[in-house]
Order: structure tokens, then C-alpha cells, then sequence
């Protein structure tokens, strides 16, 4: 990708991408170090991470690539991985929500919460909020969330958030995905009197390694049918790039886009009061002190 008017220069600017290491994630790693950006991405393995980096650096003509390795499902994890980032970046411009996942059955994290709403919800949530004072001292900045068109089939469960009483891996992926939007909204309200914006996409049926770790019998077996007519990495990312680096999003917040354009996203993620209720559960299962909220 090349800088023009919707990406134009990331020259001097500094991204961390979750996720950055693999499908999604990396593609946009690529398209915005080739525009000149800084660029962090998380993954689990170090290993894997390092190679990944290397990948980018080669791809994008962009030595500047930094690896950093954490588990996001474990809490302490995503403190420790806040903690390295805010050391290694006395600046942050833009952070990339990118990680997320589906598990077809249910999955108990390290801290005991179930794993789709850990990893896809919980460690963003997290993540944005310890790295918040850095965007805000960025400004302006952006924060980007990666959710999914299955927000739309979404519902937030406050009886059951974690499927106790009964888990989907569908059902919890869709929950998590409607959360990463009613997320996006409530930040992007509680963060208007900043120069840092907020908003989410929807990437497109893009052809990664999703679900590989547990997928469901039909998408295993129809995967490897659909597989060509999905999107390429590449092009699953350009929404991400174009909110990360576009002049024509500058000052524009609290949206969901999908192909480079807003769109209207489940009538349930309009409601500020599930909103700000789904914030204050979550900032208790990640223990955000009273100041941090
Ligand atoms: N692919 C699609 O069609 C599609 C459609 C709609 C929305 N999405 C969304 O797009 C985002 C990216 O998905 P993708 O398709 O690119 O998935 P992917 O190919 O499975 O990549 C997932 C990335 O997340 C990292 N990751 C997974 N678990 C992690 C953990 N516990 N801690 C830290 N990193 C972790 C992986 O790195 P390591 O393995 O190196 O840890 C990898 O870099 C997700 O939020 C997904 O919900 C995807």
C-alpha cells in the first residue's frame, strides 16, 4: 500500500496491533508500516511473534517492527504486556484492537472466566484501559476495534455472561463481538472531551486461520469450500488500516464501519444504559481501580 489521500503518511507515528502476528492482524501490520508507522504486534509466542516481525519488516521495505509476546487471556498477562508497552513507547498514536477468535466449545481462562469473552472482550477492554493516559497524551489518536458482522446476530446475556448455564461457541462469539461494538460506543463517549477516537469494523469473511484451535464440524468441513471465495488477508485489513491512518475518519468517532464506509450496527448497541452497565461488569472482572474507570 502506498501513502495517497485515504493512507497517507504513518511517518513518525506508533501502533500496537493485537493479534498482529497472523490473518488479520498482520495484513495490517504490513499495510501500515509500509505507510511509514512504527508498528507493535502481540501474539502469544515469542518465536512466532519474531518470525512474523521479520515477515512484515521483508514485506513492507519497514525495519521498524517490534515483537511483543503475551497470552491475553490471562489478565496479568495483558497488564504485564500494557506495562512493556508503555515502557518501550514514550508515545502511542494508534492502538489496533485486532485480537479475537471463536471456540466451539467452552474454554476456562487462567483467571477462571470463560475464554471467548476473556480474549475477544475482557483483554481489550483491559488493554485500552492501561494504555488510555498514553493515547490521550498521543492526541490526537486513535483506538480501533476489530469485531465482526456477527455483532449483528448479538446478545449480551447479564444473567449469563460467561455460559454458564449454557455455552455456543456461537452464541459467545456473537455476544463478544456485540460487546467489542457497545465497548467502542460507551469509550467513545467517555473519551469526547479528547482528541483520541474510537471505532470498530467489521473486516469481511477473510480467509486467516480463524477457529483453527476448535472449530465447529461445519466450518471445518465447509471451510476448505469457502476458502477461495473469502478475502485475502490484504484486503480484510483495509478497513483497519484506513481507520488507523486515514485523514478522511480524523475527528470522526463512535462509529462501526464496514468496507471503509459507517454502517448501522445492532439496534441493541445503541442502548447507552446496557452499555455503560456491560463497562461497569467488566471493569469489575478485570479489578479497574476507582481512578483507572
Ligand atoms: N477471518 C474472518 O473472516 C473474520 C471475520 C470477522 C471478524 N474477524 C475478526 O478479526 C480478528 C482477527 O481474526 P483473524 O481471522 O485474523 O484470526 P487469526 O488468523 O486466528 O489470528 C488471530 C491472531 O490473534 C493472536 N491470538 C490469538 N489468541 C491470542 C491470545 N490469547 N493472546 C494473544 N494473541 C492471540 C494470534 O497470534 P498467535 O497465534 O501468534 O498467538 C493471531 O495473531 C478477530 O477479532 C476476529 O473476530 C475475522
Amino acid at each position: 500500500m502506498m501513502a495517497d489521500d485515504a493512507n497517507p503518511s504513518m511517518a513518525g507515528k506508533t501502533v500496537l496491533i493485537t493479534g498482529g502476528t497472523g490473518g488479520i492482524g498482520k495484513a495490517t501490520a504490513v499495510g501500515l508500516a509500509r505507510l511509514g508507522a512504527r508498528v507493535g504486534i502481540v501474539g502469544r509466542d515469542a518465536t512466532r511473534a519474531t518470525a512474523s516481525a521479520e515477515d512484515i519488516r521483508s514485506r513492507s521495505g519497514n525495519p521498524a517492527v517490534d515483537v511483543f509476546a503475551a497470552d491475553m487471556s490471562a489478565q496479568a498477562e495483558v497488564r504485564r504486556l500494557a506495562a512493556e508497552v508503555l515502557d518501550a513507547y514514550p508515545r502511542l498514536d494508534v492502538l489496533v484492537n485486532n485480537v479475537g477468535g471463536f471456540w466451539q466449545h467452552r474454554h476456562v481462562t487462567a483467571d477462571g472466566l470463560e475464554h471467548t469473552f476473556a480474549v475477544n472482550h475482557l483483554a481489550p477492554f483491559l488493554l485500552t484501559n492501561l494504555l488510555r493516559e498514553r493515547l490521550t497524551a498521543s492526541a490526537p489518536a486513535r483506538i480501533v476495534t476489530v469485531s465482526s458482522g456477527a455483532q449483528s446476530l448479538g446478545r449480551i446475556d447479564f444473567d449469563d455472561l460467561q455460559g454458564e448455564r449454557d455455552y455456543s461457541g456461537q452464541r459467545a462469539y456473537n455476544q463478544s463481538k456485540l460487546a467489542n461494538v457497545m465497548f467502542t460506543y460507551e469509550l467513545a463517549r467517555r473519551i469526547e472531551a479528547t482528541d483520541v477516537t474510537a471505532n470498530v469494523l467489521h473486516p469481511g469473511v477473510t480467509r486467516t486461520d480463524f477457529s483453527a484451535e476448535d472449530s465447529p464440524r461445519w466450518m471445518a468441513v465447509m471451510g476448505p469450500v469457502g476458502r477461495p471465495f473469502m478475502k485475502s488477508p490484504e484486503r480484510g485489513a483495509t478497513t483497519s488500516v484506513y481507520l488507523a491512518s486515514s485523514p478522511e475518519v480524523e475527528g470522526v468517532t463512535g462509529q462501526y464501519f464496514a468496507n471503509r464506509k459507517p454502517r448501522k450496527s445492532n439496534p441493541d448497541s445503541y442502548d447507552a444504559a446496557a452499555a455503560l452497565r456491560l463497562w461497569e461488569v467488566s471493569a469489575d472482572l478485570v479489578g479497574l481501580s476507582p481512578a483507572q474507570r
